[in-house]
């Protein structure tokens, strides 16, 4: 146990996208802390299940298999996860997932179900736990979005607008909350060592992608957890990246061209095929 359990000891956690990467080690982070309970949310009940043998004797885990993108799910797991718990302190929107593809090679359902997932999929989330947290003027959302979320990648636009939406939501959101009791903060890693890029768009790609400059899920989950106490907006992982989001900000006249030259390289997109959808 860590130093910091005391500040997480007897609260209940909702994580999303805790089957695999980043969400599944803040499951197992908080569940170190000597938290009451965590509920833990994703698609695969199989890898959820996995998950609950390993931190129950630590916690209380409550497998909650859900798709964050359906409303009526989301709906239904709130209510198990409130008749269970009876509240819910820290709130992590963290289910996502990114296509690789320009956009008109993109389909139109693959740009929804992003949308779905990454910025509704929160969305839902956020009113389904909100009001018992503002009737109770106590709890945390920590919404996890990513740098994508300040720079335009080619190959990524669904993506990087539903992360650029996440962070508009958050902040607006935030300034809603002040005084209520009830934060909400922005983790925004840079490229992190899980399955995202397991999807079939990055693998055909057939390049091993250059991690070189990547985070692995423990980095990212101990940003999430100081972000669930925090009363910051935003949590750039790792901070100096900060610096490159002033400069894009700054002088984007500069700084744009460069994102776009040289991550259409990376992205190997010139090749692709396109056609309409
Ligand atoms: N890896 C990176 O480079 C990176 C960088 C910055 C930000 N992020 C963000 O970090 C978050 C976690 O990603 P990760 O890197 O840990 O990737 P990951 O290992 O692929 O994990 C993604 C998680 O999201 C869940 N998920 C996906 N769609 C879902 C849906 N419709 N409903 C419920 N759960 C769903 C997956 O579970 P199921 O398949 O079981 O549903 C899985 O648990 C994402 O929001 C991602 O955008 C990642």
């Amino acid at each position: 146990m860590t130093g910091q359990q005391g500040r997480h000891q007897h609260k209940v956690i909702v994580i999303t996208g805790a089957s695999s990467g980043i969400g599944k080690q803040v499951a197992i982070d908080f569940a170190k802390e000597g938290v009451k309970g965590v509920a833990i949310v994703a698609r695969n009940r199989d890898r959820l299940n996995e998950l609950a043998m390993e931190i129950q004797d630590t916690c209380e885990c409550l497998v909650c298999p859900c798709d964050v993108s359906d409303k009526s799910a989301v709906i239904s797991m709130a209510r198990n996860v409130l008749d269970k718990f009876g509240n819910v302190d820290v709130l992590v929107n963290n289910a996502g997932y990114g296509i690789l593809g320009k956009v008109q090679v993109q389909s139109i359902e693959e740009i929804e179900s992003i949308t779905a997932t990454n910025y509704l999929g929160m969305i839902y989330c956020t009113k389904a736990f909100l009001s018992s947290m503002l009737i109770r003027k106590n709890g945390h959302i920590v919404n996890v979005a990513s740098l994508a979320a300040s720079f335009g990648i080619p190959g990524l636009a669904a993506y990087c607008g539903s992360k650029f939406a996440v962070l508009g939501f958050s902040e607006s959101l935030s300034h809603e909350l002040r005084g209520t009791g009830v934060g909400i903060t922005v983790v925004s890693p840079i490229g992190v060592r899980t399955n995202f890029l397991n999807h079939p768009s990055f693998k055909k790609k057939n390049k091993s992608w250059n991690m070189r400059y990547s985070l692995d899920a423990t980095t990212v989950s101990k940003s999430v957890l100081k972000a669930s106490t925090s009363h910051r907006f935003e949590i750039v992982v790792p901070f100096f990246m900060r610096g490159a989001i002033w400069l894009k900000h700054t002088i984007p006249y500069i700084t744009n061209p460069v994102i776009g030259k040289s991550f259409r390289r990376m992205m190997d997109l010139d090749n692709d095929t396109n056609h309409e959808n």
